[in-house]
């Protein structure tokens, strides 16, 4: 190739992802999820591999096959993901949270199954720690890349998490109508910085996690010149 290194910006660079959903467990046999299918998460991991980086994908259950990363570690709750996410992060030169992370968890999950008895049922829930704020708190962060979806106000929302979390970047999505996010084969995005900001357009997933990836590799190679 004529341009080895602008085709593979990311080479030598160390990528700590997350995808998918998390499950919390509300008995042995029951869990409270999400409609996260985990693609786009697999998709960018995929493609930022592509470009050169050593990623490691931390991931909650799904049905996707691949993807072609470094190192993969399977979790199934919010706090397992932390765990994975909190041991590691001080290792990697850029974050991506792409997991669709369970809010809350179940206060107490019961140790057998629940029994129909009572005609109502409360369950009492608890708040879990937010990984990405974490990842962008640490004393020496790497490069954070967050992603917001949100049902309205998607540019308001996404820059108040950018500020609030101190990210570097944020991907924001529009989710619950016919037009793309959960549980579709495509999708759109409004990238946002401090100075910046980029649309990508309605379009196939993987195509949309090559163009995310090489957004994120210029931003990242902006940020550290
Ligand atoms: N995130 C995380 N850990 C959590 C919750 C969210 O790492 N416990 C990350 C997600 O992976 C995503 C970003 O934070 O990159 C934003 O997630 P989102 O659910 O949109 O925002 P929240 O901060 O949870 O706020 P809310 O759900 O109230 O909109
Ligand atoms: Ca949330």
């Amino acid at each position: 190739a004529l341009f080895p290194l602008a085709a593979r910006p990311l080479v030598d660079v160390r990528v700590l992802l997350t995808a998918g959903p998390t499950r919390e467990p509300l008995d042995p046999v029951r869990f409270l999820g999400n409609r996260s299918s985990g693609r786009m998460g697999f998709a960018l991991a995929d493609a930022l591999e592509a470009l050169g980086a050593r990623v490691t994908l931390i991931t909650g259950p799904t049905s996707l096959p691949g993807p072609r990363v470094t190192e993969r570690v399977d979790v199934e709750t919010a706090l397992e993901m932390h765990g994975a996410v909190m041991s590691r992060a001080t290792e990697y030169d850029i974050f991506v949270a792409t997991a669709a992370v369970a809010d809350y968890r179940s206060a107490a999950p019961a140790e057998n199954k629940i029994k129909k008895n009572a005609d109502e049922l409360t369950l009492r829930l608890v708040r879990n720690p937010d990984i990405l704020a974490e990842v962008a708190a640490l004393p020496l962060p790497p490069f954070t890349v967050g992603f917001a979806a949100e049902t309205d106000r998607v540019e308001e929302y996404a820059r108040d998490k950018l500020n609030r979390k101190g990210l570097n970047m944020i991907a924001a999505n529009h989710v619950g109508g016919a037009q793309g996010g959960f549980e579709r084969a495509e999708n759109a995005l409004t990238v946002i910085w401090h100075d910046g900001q980029r649309e990508l357009p309605m379009m196939d997933k993987t195509r949309l996690a090559r163009e995310l990836a090489a957004l994120i590799a210029e931003r990242y190679q902006e940020h550290h010149a």
